[in-house]
């Protein structure tokens, strides 16, 4: 299957990044190698990027897409968490700018047997990263019921977590949940039909795809000290699609914009933090109507910018 996958806000990413030759960048979410591919074109003749992924598959794909750039890509299966390391490892200081445009691409949500959408029947995996243990599978046959009505509601926003979490538990008493379409159907049976372009399981999908891949704990370690990976002038640009990553992102970059992080009733400094940032966005940028209206995958999108000091 050939690996389908629209960049999200790809021209807000470059005025942003304002990639140049010479510099260096990294792309702590590769996918299809879209945003990449910009920035290597932005960035001729000597920029370069390193490119991370946790998923095989999407490495492979953006090694082929990419290959023409030869050097000035470095592709690494690794996440983004553990981007300091890695930077190390190949022997860079630091970057002159980082993306991430977080959560899954269309080519993972459309390639069935991945088990990311309720659409068709697949095993329930969801793993970004297929040497990982933990899936979809172990966690709708063997968390509690209290957990996974925390994972729904939590992650999925799903206002009926407690009915779901309960179905799910009385069908695995008769029998293992297998696959995504047995999963969609249980919720389906508690939620009715949904409208003709939200199905009922959209929300448990969505949790439980956050759950296997931790993925509010790996942005929440990239954000601990992401800014130190940053040149002096350097850029982060970050692209969320759910409301608890977005909370993250804003609440680090408020906190990297402050002079000083002590508790306001502190008489004097004792923090010793510093500022490390210029805020580029104070509220969140949204796509263009024009381009929600071309790829309605985008509509979430939310896109938050600083500048390393
Ligand atoms: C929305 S896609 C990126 C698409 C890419 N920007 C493009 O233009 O083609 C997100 C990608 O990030 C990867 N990903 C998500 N969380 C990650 C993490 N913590 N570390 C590394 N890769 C991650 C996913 O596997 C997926 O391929």
């Amino acid at each position: 299957m050939a690996f389908t996958h629209v960049s999200v806000m790809a021209r807000e990413v470059m005025d942003f990044l304002r990639p140049e030759s010479r510099k260096r960048y990294l792309d702590g979410t590769l996918g299809g190698g879209g945003h990449t591919e910009q920035i290597l074109i932005h960035s001729d003749p000597d920029g370069q990027v390193l490119g991370l992924d946790l998923d095989d598959e999407a490495l492979a794909a953006a090694r082929q897409r990419l290959g023409g750039f030869g050097g000035r890509l470095v592709v690494r299966q690794a996440n983004f968490a553990a981007a300091a390391a890695i930077l190390s490892e190949i022997g860079w200081q630091a970057v002159d700018g980082i993306v991430l445009d977080l959560g899954i691409s269309s080519h993972q949500l459309e390639s069935r047997e991945r088990g990311f959408s309720f659409r068709g029947e697949a095993k329930l995996d969801m793993r970004m990263d297929r040497g990982q243990a933990l899936d979809a599978y172990q966690i709708v046959n063997a968390f509690s019921v209290s957990e996974l009505e925390r994972i729904l509601r939590k992650y999925g926003e799903e206002p009926q977590a407690r009915r779901i979490a309960l179905a799910i538990a009385s069908e695995r008493k008769m029998k293992t949940i297998k696959t995504t379409e047995e999963l969609a159907e249980i919720v389906a049976r508690v939620k009715g039909k949904g409208g003709r372009d939200h199905h009922p399981a959209t929300q448990t999908f969505q949790a439980l795809r956050i759950a296997v891949n931790q993925e509010l704990g790996n942005l929440d370690r990239f954000l601990e000290h992401g800014y130190e990976l940053l040149q002096p002038k350097g850029r982060m640009v970050v692209i969320s699609f759910h409301s608890l990553e977005d909370r993250l992102v804003k609440t680090a970059f408020r906190k990297w914009n402050r002079d000083c992080i002590c508790a306001p009733r502190m008489p004097t400094c004792q923090c010793g933090w510093s500022r490390k940032v210029k805020l580029l966005t104070t509220r969140p940028l949204s796509p263009s109507p024009g381009e929600i209206e071309a790829n309605p995958r985008a509509r979430s999108a939310k896109l938050r910018a600083v500048e390393r000091i």
